[in-house]
């Protein structure tokens, strides 16, 4: 919707309006303070009267909060196009989308609390020494923590320089294989699924080290760049994990830690599966519609994911645009469902060591 437009929104019991005052191209709002659990309607009201009518229902948190973290995936800095079989491109700019949307993202999730933000690939479109002095000049900028995986970009074709010697050189530390990072209630491991010169991931040789860091008595997350297929041959672009490695892989990780949650990047889009029992998401890019960053609220007794647009009019015009790639389907494809983007998944706290259970359930409230 175009213009000067007013969002109005109702619980039932209380109501909220909020005018987007200057607005005259797509803009970003945030919405919050409703109960967990409330259905909210929430009417987009335009200056000639046009309206649009959403209704979502806010989640309801498993358990008290313990902390928040964010990740990021396929930011693509140094590339200056998106899309196929007509590159989108920005003639005259001086800083291109993917630094823009990067820096938005990265503000954004800071601003709503991440403690930590894990990128989970592809942070370069090739590994140049340019794309690598904007990634340093991007994590310079972060007041929180950051811990990057290669994707697939790091380590193809295009590259002229090594992404762990390069990185190093601006004081960035890459993880190699596999590595843990415990927060509060929650360990995240990182697989480095990327091979040279390879759309395709590689898990096999990671397994029994991912075994080990997940072998712990708190949840994990379980991040890796590329997705595991859920069929031998994909069936959709890029290639990820073939499932003949990636499904006794997820097993093998549910066996040592039944209380798994894993996420992928690589796809640029948003989905939301259970491959061999163990919940797995793929999230999108912060640099192409919708244009996005992840958030992880971690509970007691469970996790929730939550998709955040990236906001900005520096920064929203570029993504609704580019949202005509792939002859205008990318629109469609990249999203999901909001059921994909935003939910919570409880822990299965019963197969969880008793030390971990929290003290409520341990006395069996529930
Ligand atoms: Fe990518
Ligand atoms: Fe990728």
């Amino acid at each position: 919707m175009s213009g000067r437009y007013r969002a109005e929104a109702s619980d039932g019991r209380r109501s909220r309006s909020v005018d987007m005052e200057g607005a005259d191209g797509p803009a970003a709002l945030t919405l919050d303070g409703w109960e967990p659990g409330s259905e909210v309607t929430i009417r987009i009201v335009g200056s000639g009267g046009s309206h649009r009518v959403h209704r979502i229902a806010t989640l309801a948190p498993p358990g008290p909060e313990l902390v928040r973290i964010a990740t990021l995936s396929d930011l693509h800095l140094g590339s200056v196009s998106f899309g196929r079989p007509v590159a989108l491109r920005e003639p005259g700019v001086s800083v291109h989308h993917p630094l823009r949307c990067a820096r938005r993202a990265l503000a954004d999730l800071v601003d709503w609390g991440a403690a930590h933000l894990f990128i989970k690939g592809d942070l370069v479109d090739s590994s140049t020494p340019l794309a690598w002095e904007q990634a340093a000049t991007l994590i310079d900028e972060s007041p929180i923590p950051v811990t990057i995986v290669c994707g697939n970009h790091e380590k193809n074709r295009l590259s002229t320089v090594d992404a762990f010697s390069e990185a190093a050189r601006h004081g960035i530390e890459l993880c190699r294989d596999v590595t843990a990072i415990d927060l509060d209630g929650l360990r995240v491991v990182l697989i480095d699924s990327a091979r040279p010169h390879s759309d395709v991931g590689r898990w096999a040789p990671l397994l029994d080290a991912t075994q080990r860091a997940v072998d712990v008595a708190t949840p994990a997350l379980v991040l890796s760049h590329h997705q595991p297929q859920r069929t031998p041959i994909p069936t959709y672009y890029p290639p990820g994990v073939p499932s003949p490695i990636a499904r006794p892989f997820v097993r093998a990780v549910r066996e040592a830690n039944p209380a798994v949650f894993g996420s992928s990047g690589h796809t640029h889009r948003h989905r939301r599966h259970r491959i061999d029992g163990v919940p797995w998401t793929e999230t999108g890019s912060p640099k192409d519609f919708p244009g996005t960053w992840t958030g992880y609220t971690v509970h007691a007794d469970g996790i929730v994911q939550s998709v955040h647009r990236v906001s900005g009019d520096d920064c929203l015009p570029w993504l609704e645009r580019s949202g005509a790639a792939a002859l205008g389907t990318w629109r469609r494809w990249s999203p999901g469902r909001l059921a994909d983007r935003c939910f919570g998944h409880t822990w299965p706290i019963s197969e969880l060591p008793r030390a971990t259970a929290p003290a409520a359930l341990a006395q069996g409230d529930r």
